[in-house]
C-alpha cells in the first residue's frame, strides 16, 4: 500500500510547476487523473522535442506515474464530464492563468457547491497584489522573488540559477499544502483552497537574504567576502559571488584540469572546527597559532587571501582527490558535478534518484525519481501517458459511464479519440 493510496487527483496542471506537485503526489500513490485538451494536450508534449512525434523529455519527465484523459473543458458535453470527475475527486490541482478557471465556470464557489470536501491548490505567479493578474514563468519568479538580486557576482549582473525553484520549487510547496489539507480534512470533513504563489515560494527559499537585509541595518556583513576585500555595502542585499551563505566561508576553487574541463572545481568550507586540519593539508601549519588567522574573527578580513592560499593546493588534486583527503579529516567539501557525471553516478541509480524508464515512442530515458524516500511507500516511476491515453478507462471506470450514455458523451465530440486511447 502506498502512503495517499485512494486519493484522488483532478490534475488540471501544465508546463512545470503543477506537475511537478503532482508528480510527487502520484509517486506517493496518489491516482492522477490528468485533464488535458483533445488533440493538443500540455503544451510541454511538443516543446523542446528532441526526437520527432515523440512526448518531449521536458513532458515526460515531469508527468511519470499519471493518467491522461483528453476533455475540452469549454463544450458543454466537457463540462459535465469535468462535473463529474469533481465530484469523484479529492483534490483539483491547477497552474492555469489567473481567471482561466473561473471563466471555464469551474471557479471556488462552484467546485465547493460540487463538492465540499474538495480540495482546490493552485500555483499562480503572485499571490493578492499588484501583480497577482500577471501570467508567470519561473524566471520571472526568481527575478521577482529575491534570488536574481542575491545571486551571481558583485561586478556582474542579477543571475539566474539553473535550480528551477520558481516552478519545481513552487510545486514542492503546493504539495505539501495539499497533503497537510487533506490531514486537516480528515477532522473537518471541508476541503479548502490551497495557494502556492510562486514569489512566495522563492522568497521562502532566500529566507537567508531576508536576515541578511536586516543584518545590514546594523553593520557591514562580515562573512561576506566583499567585506574582506574592504568593498562598502550598500542598502540591499549584494550578490555574493560563491560566499556559503553561512557562518563558516566557504569558496568554489579550482582543482586539477580546470584549464580545460569547466567543472574541475570543488566548493571548500574553512569550517571553524577543522581550521588546523586545513592548516596542515595546505602547508600553513604556522597559520594554526598566528593571532591573525587562528580565530574566526581574525580570519574575515583575509578570507579572500586564505582561499587562494588553499586554491594553490586544490590546484594540485582532482576534485575526487580532495575530497578523498578532506573527507576522513571532517573537512566539508563537495566536487562540482556535471549533469554527465550525475547521470553515470551509480549510487544515485542504486538509491532510485536517477531512474531509467522505457517510453514507447521515444525509447529509454533518464529521469530523476522521487527525490523524497519513504519507508514504507517506496516509489516506483512509471512513465508518463500518452495524450488520452486513459480516456475511456477513466470515463467507464473511475466515472461510470456506460453504454447509450457513453457514446453520447464520445459522440458529442467533447471528449478525445476514445477508440485510437483505448488501441495505444
Ligand atoms: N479544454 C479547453 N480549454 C482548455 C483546456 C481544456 N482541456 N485546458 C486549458 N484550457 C484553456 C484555459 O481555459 C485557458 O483559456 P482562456 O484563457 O480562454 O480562459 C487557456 O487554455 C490557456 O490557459 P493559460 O493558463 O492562460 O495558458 P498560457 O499558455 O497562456 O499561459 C502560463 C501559461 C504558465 C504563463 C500560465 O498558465 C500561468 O501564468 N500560470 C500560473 C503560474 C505558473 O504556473 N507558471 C509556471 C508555469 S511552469
Amino acid at each position: 500500500m502506498k502512503a495517499l493510496e485512494g486519493v484522488k487527483i483532478l490534475d488540471f496542471t501544465h508546463v512545470q510547476s503543477g506537475p511537478t506537485c503532482t508528480q510527487l503526489l502520484a509517486w506517493f500513490g496518489a491516482d492522477c487523473i490528468k485533464v488535458e485538451r483533445p488533440g493538443v494536450g500540455d503544451a510541454t508534449r511538443g516543446q523542446l522535442r528532441d526526437v520527432p512525434d515523440a512526448d518531449s523529455l521536458y513532458f515526460t519527465m515531469l508527468n511519470h506515474n499519471k493518467r491522461s484523459i483528453t476533455i475540452n473543458t469549454k463544450h458543454v458535453t466537457g463540462k459535465e464530464v469535468l462535473e463529474r470527475l469533481v465530484k469523484e475527486c479529492d483534490v483539483l490541482v491547477e497552474n492555469f492563468a489567473p481567471g482561466a478557471l473561473d471563466r471555464m465556470g469551474f471557479g471556488w464557489e462552484r467546485i465547493q457547491e460540487l463538492n465540499p470536501r474538495m480540495i482546490m491548490a493552485s500555483v499562480k505567479g503572485f499571490g493578492p497584489g499588484p501583480y497577482e493578474d500577471c501570467k508567470v514563468y519561473e524566471n520571472v519568479a526568481q527575478c521577482t522573488g529575491g534570488s536574481a538580486s542575491t545571486t551571481g557576482f558583485l561586478d556582474g549582473p542579477p543571475t539566474v540559477t539553473g535550480s528551477q525553484i520558481g516552478d519545481s520549487g513552487t510545486g514542492l510547496h503546493l504539495a505539501l499544502g495539499i497533503v497537510t489539507a487533506l490531514y486537516q480534512r480528515e477532522k473537518t470533513g471541508r476541503g479548502q483552497k490551497v495557494l502556492a504563489a510562486m514569489q512566495d515560494g522563492v522568497l521562502n527559499l532566500c529566507r537567508v537574504k531576508l536576515r541578511d537585509q536586516q543584518r545590514l541595518d546594523h553593520g557591514p556583513l562580515k562573512e561576506y567576502s566583499q567585506h574582506g576585500r574592504g568593498i562598502e555595502f550598500g542598502e540591499a542585499v549584494p550578490r555574493a559571488g560563491n560566499d556559503s551563505g553561512g557562518g563558516q566561508p566557504g569558496w568554489i576553487l579550482k582543482c586539477k584540469g580546470w584549464e580545460t574541463d569547466p567543472n574541475a572545481y570543488v566548493y571548500f568550507i574553512t569550517q571553524a572546527a577543522v581550521w588546523g586540519a586545513i592548516c596542515d593539508i595546505i602547508d600553513k601549519p604556522e597559520w594554526k597559532e598566528d593571532e591573525g588567522y587562528a580565530t574566526p574573527p581574525a580570519r574575515l578580513d583575509k578570507i579572500a587571501q586564505i582561499f587562494d592560499t588553499i586554491e594553490e593546493w586544490t590546484k594540485t588534486k582532482t576534485k575526487f582527490e580532495v575530497m578523498d583527503i578532506c573527507n576522513p579529516l571532517n573537512i566539508p567539501c563537495g566536487p562540482i558535478l556535471s549533469m554527465k557525471e550525475l547521470a553515470e553516478e551509480p549510487s544515485l541509480r542504486d538509491t532510485g534518484t536517477v531512474v531509467e524508464v522505457d517510453h514507447p515512442t521515444r525509447g529509454k530515458y533518464l529521469t530523476v525519481g522521487c527525490p523524497v524516500k519513504l519507508s514504507d511507500s517506496p516509489a516506483e516511476v512509471t512513465r508518463s501517458p500518452l495524450l488520452g491515453e486513459h480516456t475511456e478507462e477513466i470515463l467507464t471506470d473511475v466515472l461510470g459511464y456506460g453504454g447509450e450514455e457513453l457514446d453520447r458523451i464520445v459522440g458529442s465530440g467533447a471528449v478525445g479519440d476514445v477508440n485510437k486511447a483505448a488501441a495505444e
